[in-house]
């Protein structure tokens, strides 16, 4: 008697501890939505540490080993993410840049006071040729956020026939006499950043109008295809933003609009990034997960006046922001990065796979030492935080052919609130590799799925996953490894089921063949 009670106990005990979910895997026969890689972008924003000290510096550096200034480690680390493209110069510092300063002989060039981050007086000793050849090191493409508000249509023109133009003209002569022959061909140019705000505080009406001038003077000097134009675009659930753009701006000037939306718990209150509690975690985890909502409204707006789908939504800042670390400059928003912060990447990446219908690009804010960094340097040191290691193990997504993923979640609750506990998306690669990613944001719960199969036989599975002992865990200079992808034990398949446990507060990807 006493024995069966004990072995109901313990299956009553393993019971609880995991909930069930259920979800769907179908694998069409002929499966037509690729994961643009492009949603996997990255951004460097003239900001505190993450230009000078982070991507560079300085070629007369002997104490880090560098290539022409820009540091070795961080070009290691990076491109094993596979960075597709990269976002510069800013951010807020785009709409008070003025390329030309940047062009020359270092030591002839006019320093900038950074007005927006820290009132820091830089030198300009990295402009456009340093970006652009540190794109080529990365072997990422380059993202130029153009100013509009503090500078001129002919500016920004004159920058697209400095680096694009291959004949002989002003600019291209300029640029060959600073060194370069070849143009570097940049596609992806962003014309103002949050006009609504540090972009000059416009209205979306008289944005619009400022807009369609200059995209018009955007001229593609190669005539390769055409440039790909971005306007900036609504923050947040600002939808009225989406709305007047899309009916202001003719198609054939526009072929992307931004939203920015970070996950923040309250602006006044942001929290700090490491010694947070599990309220404050589940408001960020409900600020993260909004971005479907907001991606499903701008979407139904664009869906209204663009219906072919012609222009890509392009949420060029996204990720985790909190207080800055104690002690430093408040102005330079470095923020230490947990498991929290890889369960926001998690999510929303998932999201971003869910919706590449219409989401073809996205900027993580931002790479190094800024924000949601995936790299952290201090001096010769460099880290790799956790974040960096989800968009490493979901990589596996870019350029891959969507699959449709259904998942019914039980609930992470907390007080009187609730989540979806599980998310996830999948694709299939060149090579006919099945990923699955999946997010269990439950900070105590382990969570257990159960995932039908449709249109495939797969007869073998194995994944990886990063998760930790404390959500409040992080990776530091002193400790550099606490977290980072382990095998995955939890996932087995039986027929057309695939059973799935997935630790408290987890990333999961897993390769089905
Ligand atoms: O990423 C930091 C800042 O956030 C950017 O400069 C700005 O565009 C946004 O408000």
């Amino acid at each position: 008697m006493k024995k069966v009670l004990t072995v109901c106990l313990v299956l009553i005990c393993s019971l609880s501890a995991y909930a069930q979910n259920t979800g769907d895997l179908n694998v069409p026969v002929s499966p037509d939505r690729i994961i643009s890689r492009h949603i996997y972008g990255h951004f460097a924003e003239h900001l505190g540490r993450s230009i000078y000290g982070g991507f560079y510096v300085g070629e007369g550096n002997t104490k880090i080993p560098n290539t022409a200034g820009v540091r070795n480690d961080v070009v290691v680390a990076l491109k094993k993410l596979k960075i597709p493209n990269l976002r510069w110069p800013g951010g807020c510092f785009a709409d008070t840049y003025h390329w030309k300063h940047g062009i020359g002989p270092k030591e002839d060039r006019p320093t900038i006071v950074n007005a927006w981050w820290g009132g820091v007086t830089e030198d300009n000793s990295f402009g456009t040729h340093d970006f652009l050849n540190m794109c080529e090191l990365l072997d990422t493409e380059p993202y130029l956020a153009g100013n509009m508000a503090t500078g001129t249509v002919q500016e920004l023109a004159d920058w697209v026939q400095y680096v694009n133009f291959a004949g002989k003209s002003p600019m291209s002569d300029l640029r060959r006499e600073n060194g370069r022959e070849e143009p570097w061909n940049v596609k992806f140019w962003g014309i103002g950043n949050e006009a609504w705000g540090c972009g000059g505080n416009m209205t979306a009406e008289y944005y619009a109008n400022e807009y369609r001038k200059y995209a018009t003077f955007l001229a593609d000097w190669n005539n390769s295809g055409g440039l790909f134009r971005i306007a900036s675009g609504a923050n947040s659930a600002d939808y009225n933003w989406t709305e007047v753009l899309m009916k202001n701006i003719p198609e054939s000037l526009i072929e992307g609009v931004a939203l920015h939306h970070y996950s923040v718990i309250d602006w006044g209150a942001k929290g700090p990034s490491t010694t947070f509690n599990e309220q404050q975690y589940f408001q960020t985890m409900k600020s993260a997960l909004f971005m479907e909502e907001l991606i499903q409204k701008h979407t139904a707006i664009m869906d209204k006046y663009d219906p072919e789908n012609k222009v890509a939504l392009v949420v060029d800042e996204w990720g985790g922001w909190y207080e800055v670390e104690p002690g430093t400059n408040p102005g330079f928003l470095y923020q230490q990065n947990t498991m929290r912060d890889a369960m926001i990447a998690g999510t929303t990446l998932n999201i971003f796979n869910n919706y590449s219908n219409r989401v073809k690009m996205a900027n993580l804010a931002q790479s190094i030492n800024v924000l949601q960094a995936v790299i952290l340097t201090d001096e010769e040191k460099m880290i790799l935080t956790p974040t960096f290691h989800v968009m490493e193990m979901y990589n596996v997504h870019q350029d891959a052919t969507w699959l449709p993923l259904t998942i019914r979640s039980e609930s992470y609750v907390v007080g009187n609130e609730k989540l979806p506990a599980v998310s996830g998306s999948a694709s299939k690669d060149k090579n006919g590799l099945t990923h699955i990613s999946l997010t269990n944001i439950d900070a105590k719960q382990a969570q257990e799925i159960a995932i039908n199969i449709e249109g495939a036989k797969y007869k073998n599975v194995t994944g990886r996953v990063l998760t930790s002992k404390k959500l409040q865990d992080y990776n530091s200079f002193d400790n550099p490894n606490v977290i980072k992808p382990e095998n995955f034990k939890g996932a087995r398949l039986k027929g057309n089921n695939l059973m799935v446990k997935l630790p408290p507060f987890s990333v999961v990807v897993l390769e089905l063949k």
